[in-house]
């Protein structure tokens, strides 16, 4: 037996036990006479104490072992005289006299503390010592603790965990596909699943009538601290439900989660139409944590010989409360913030309402204090408060004001990362035009359904078509999304056709579906919920790395066993591939 206990249990019940422990040496110091190590496993950290007086050759052979070896000791349970309140085992401490080294180690790149020395880079490529961590290590804990909550869940109500395949066939939409060469079939690809959709559909056809699946899946996009490459999704789909009910069931998914990992309990989640969110805050994907919603002036200020303003097709703002006190210098620096290149805007208006009831704006030469007023008024702000104004394209205006009202509320300190607002966006357009290709898309996916009452618009004005079609946000994180699908082959291929589609490369890309419609297809409806993210929201953190066992890094790269790499020339002769030059 290697071990009789963890190095996370034993407390001031086990004294005078005789116990084993196993781990590795988190760091020891010598103090005169005295060894102190502390003995660190996946349960915590018990301290051992060796006393040359008592035994010199054992203190010795404590002496010489280094961080991070792997040990195994032998030892009496005994009360500390000095305790350690911070850590469960901190009241005992274990008189060793045995210790077996299981294996040395090297020094790690950093040391494997919660405030580590070592850079992203670095642990990344020394992940498996990384994940030694307290902090990482708890991550990984609590992502377990969500997906057995996730199965428990659904298993009460009658979902099947039922796997769906990763070798299939490349789509156009959506993201690029990562693609997989098939050496049986000279020539042809298959692509891993950017998610699970027409598989689970077809469960749908096959009367699976609940289906639930904790998946990868892959997508071939540029990564930002929310997107990975390969990420997880909790996979849903029903049949003969109507969006309440699939809203109602997946409200339920969400509200066990936090009651059981984070004892927080939530009344019900709110709703909001996309065109609101749009409207009041710029974005598909609001933070509900605070207000600061926007508010249209265009009208109020046009008219007034201010240039920019006059041509602007919209005109925004936002009431920054109680910061009339913002300096030049904070001023400009937001100035700054919106003429980023990501944020786009062209410059910034702001009107400060002081204290004292007087106004004071960056555009005084067009609009007097009574039009100042006017525009206070609209925007509902009292003295003390700053008004921050941006202009332009209504769509890119949206979206620099939004990038603006997030940071405010970062600045102000309104988004508090233990707060959670959860928040469902409904009726989504169905579709979204593309300049550069002249074309639209699908804004959910081509299975999504279009709003009964908007069917009628998909050939007079296809833009205008909502869908049934909806998002769960967390905090201003798109944490989930699904959709009413169509179920029948006709309103499918109409959908197809208003996508570009002609009908052959419809039957060519998606005949299985068509077919399997024709086949008695019930009505049906799901989500798919981001996991990483999930967990990274509920954990009030931004990347999603940190809830990753192996992630890659920004280029898509798993610095710890260098991939993608090259593959040897046999292997691309078998696949019957010929590289091209590639540009350096
Ligand atoms: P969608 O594309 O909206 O829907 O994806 C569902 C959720 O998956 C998460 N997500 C990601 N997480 C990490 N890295 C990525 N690259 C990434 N891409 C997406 C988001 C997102 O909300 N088949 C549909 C769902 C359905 O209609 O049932 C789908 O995949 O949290």
């Amino acid at each position: 037996m290697l071990r009789t206990h963890t190095c996370g249990v034993l407390n001031l019940s086990h004294l005078h036990e005789k116990v084993k422990l196993s781990g590795w040496i988190q760091r020891s110091r010598d103090l005169g006479g005295m060894t102190f190590i502390d003995l660190r496993d996946r349960y915590g950290i018990t301290q051992l104490v060796f006393n040359m007086e008592v035994n010199a050759e054992l203190c010795e052979k404590a002496r010489k072992m280094g961080r991070e070896w792997v040990i195994q000791i032998e030892g009496m349970v005994t009360e500390r005289s000095s305790k350690n309140k911070n850590i469960p085992s901190g009241d005992i401490e274990i008189v060793v006299d045995v210790i077996n080294v299981l294996n040395k180690a090297k020094t790690p790149p950093f040391t494997i503390e919660d405030h580590t020395d070592g850079g992203e880079e670095l642990r990344m490529k020394y992940r498996y010592l990384d994940l030694r961590r307290n902090p990482v290590k708890n991550n990984l804990i609590f992502r377990h603790k969500l997906s057995i909550e996730i199965r428990n869940y659904l298993n009460d109500i009658d979902f099947l965990e039922i796997e769906t395949p990763f070798l299939i066939k490349s789509t156009p939409e959506g993201a690029r596909d990562f693609i997989v060469p098939s050496r049986m079939n000279p020539g042809q690809f298959y692509a891993l699943p950017q998610s699970p959709q027409t598989f689970k559909q077809l469960l749908m056809v096959s009367g699976m009538d609940r289906y639930f699946q904790i998946v990868r899946c892959f997508r071939d996009e540029d990564l930002r601290a929310d997107r990975q490459p390969e990420f997880t999704q909790i996979d849903c789909e029903m049949a003969f439900v109507d969006q309440k009910e699939i809203l109602d069931t997946f409200e339920g998914l969400i509200k066990h989660l936090f009651k059981k990992v984070k004892n927080i309990e939530f009344d019900s989640i709110p709703q909001m139409t996309y065109a609101d969110a749009m409207r009041l805050y710029g974005n598909d994907k609001p933070d509900l944590r605070f207000g600061m919603t926007f508010v249209d002036v265009t009208n109020i200020v046009k008219g007034k010989d201010f240039k920019i303003f006059d041509d602007a097709e919209a005109i925004l703002g936002i009431n920054a409360k109680n910061c009339a006190s913002y300096t030049r210098k904070q001023i400009d620096a937001l100035t700054d913030f919106v003429k980023r290149p990501q944020v786009g805007a062209s410059g910034m208006v702001y009107i400060r309402y002081n204290e004292d009831g007087t106004l004071k704006s960056s555009v005084d030469k067009f609009y007097t204090e009574e039009d100042l007023k006017n525009i206070a008024m609209a925007m509902e702000a009292n003295p003390g408060d700053l008004m921050l104004l941006l202009s332009g394209k209504l769509e890119k205006t949206q979206k620099a004001l939004s990038e603006l009202r997030l940071e405010m509320g970062n600045q102000l300190e309104l988004r508090n990362p233990s707060e959670f607002a959860p928040l469902w966006v409904i009726d989504f357009p169905l579709l979204e035009w593309d300049e550069e290709t002249h074309r639209f898309y699908a804004k959910h996916h081509p299975f999504t359904a279009p709003k009964p009452e908007d069917v009628e618009l998909m050939s007079s004005n296809p833009a205008a078509v909502r869908a049934n079609a909806y998002d769960l946000v967390i905090n201003g994180s798109e944490i989930g999304g699904g959709s009413i699908r169509i179920f029948e082959k006709e309103m499918q291929n109409q959908n197809f056709k208003l996508l570009g589609f002609s009908a052959e490369e419809a039957q060519a890309q998606f005949g299985f579906l068509l077919n399997a419609f024709e086949y008695g297809a019930p009505p049906h409806a799901g989500i798919a919920f981001g996991f990483d993210r999930l967990c990274a929201v509920m954990s009030g953190v931004e990347s999603i790395r940190d809830f990753i066992a192996f992630p890659k890094n920004n280029n898509g790269r798993d610095v710890m066993i260098d991939a993608p790499s090259e593959v040897a020339d046999n292997q691309l002769d078998e696949l019957f591939i010929k590289l091209n030059e590639i540009p350096q």
